[in-house]
């Protein structure tokens, strides 16, 4: 078995196969692996059969586990893995019930001070159709607007708090985050790469510096229906034994929910620490 990696779109996203994360590595597949993830910011490794000890143990080969806020999801034995169950779902928006993740394009986790770079989901029950997970290379986003539009962009700041109304998380949690609004720029540099990217998750936009709560709203939705254009995105279809990691740095993204979430789409997620977003 050799590791092969194949592009899965022209800005981003790309496909490792024969490789098995449930044994040691070579350290030429591994930095072959992190080339990867830096250069296409979308890794999806095929056809693995991890327990949750080896996914946490192939995941700490890309960085330190962070730990979760969603404090009702975490599994007991292994607490830095949250479990992601549509049929848990209970938000509902327009009448249609909205699992995680799946409201706006977003990036992950940023009401921290130090969001996390990396996310992780392993694809262990798929729903029968639908259930896709879209991604957006937000640094070809920003490279796309005119000169001067990303001139007054790239000193904006957003103010992050938790969502009040999501019921996944511990009222002490959320107390202890919401005492904490999180301050971050607009236009995020990658820390490896010096490439800037546009860098939100509108639920857990407060507001930005100097504008109203709605005005922010109104600024965010006009600018990413703009810039999330189908030539900057990779839309993943699932696979049982999938699992994708992607840069939270660089890319948003959006839990499709075109699909019946009582059927069961369970994904186990774990999160790797960031910096200080700059
Ligand atoms: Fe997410």
């Amino acid at each position: 078995m050799a590791l092969t990696l194949t592009p899965l779109a022209d800005n981003l996203g790309i496909e490792a196969t024969g490789i098995d994360l449930s044994a040691p590595i070579t350290n030429e597949d591994m930095n072959a692996l992190r080339d990867a993830v830096h250069e296409n910011l979308v890794l999806v490794v095929r056809d693995q059969d991890l327990t949750p000890a080896q996914y946490l143990d192939a995941m700490s080969l890309f960085g330190d586990l962070m730990d979760q806020h969603l404090t009702e999801l975490l599994m007991p034995e292994h607490p830095k893995i949250a479990v992601l169950d549509s049929r848990r779902a209970k938000r509902v928006l327009d009448g249609e019930i909205v699992p995680i993740g799946a409201k706006d394009w977003h990036t992950d986790h940023t009401n921290h001070a130090r969001p996390p770079k990396m996310t992780a989901l392993y694809a262990v029950q798929l729903p029968s159709t639908g259930g896709d997970t879209g991604f957006a290379n937000m640094q070809a986003a920003y490279a796309g607007l005119p000169q001067d539009e990303q001139d007054r962009l790239a000193p904006m700041i957003t103010v992050n708090v938790i969502e009040q109304d999501t019921e996944y998380v511990n009222d002490s949690t959320r107390s202890a985050l919401t005492a904490e609004p999180q301050r971050h720029p607009f236009i995020r540099t990658h820390p490896e790469t010096g490439k800037k990217a546009i860098y939100v998750h509108p639920g857990k936009l407060a507001h930005m510096d100097g504008m109203s709560p709605d005005e922010s709203q109104t600024f965010i939705n006009d600018l990413l229906s703009r810039t999330i254009t189908p030539e900057i995105t990779y839309r993943h279809k699932w696979r049982p034994g999938d699992l994708v990691l992607w840069d939270n740095r660089a890319t948003l993204h959006l839990a499709h929910r075109d699909y019946d979430v009582k059927e069961g789409r369970v994904m186990h997620r774990v999160i790797l620490q960031g910096e200080v977003p700059f």
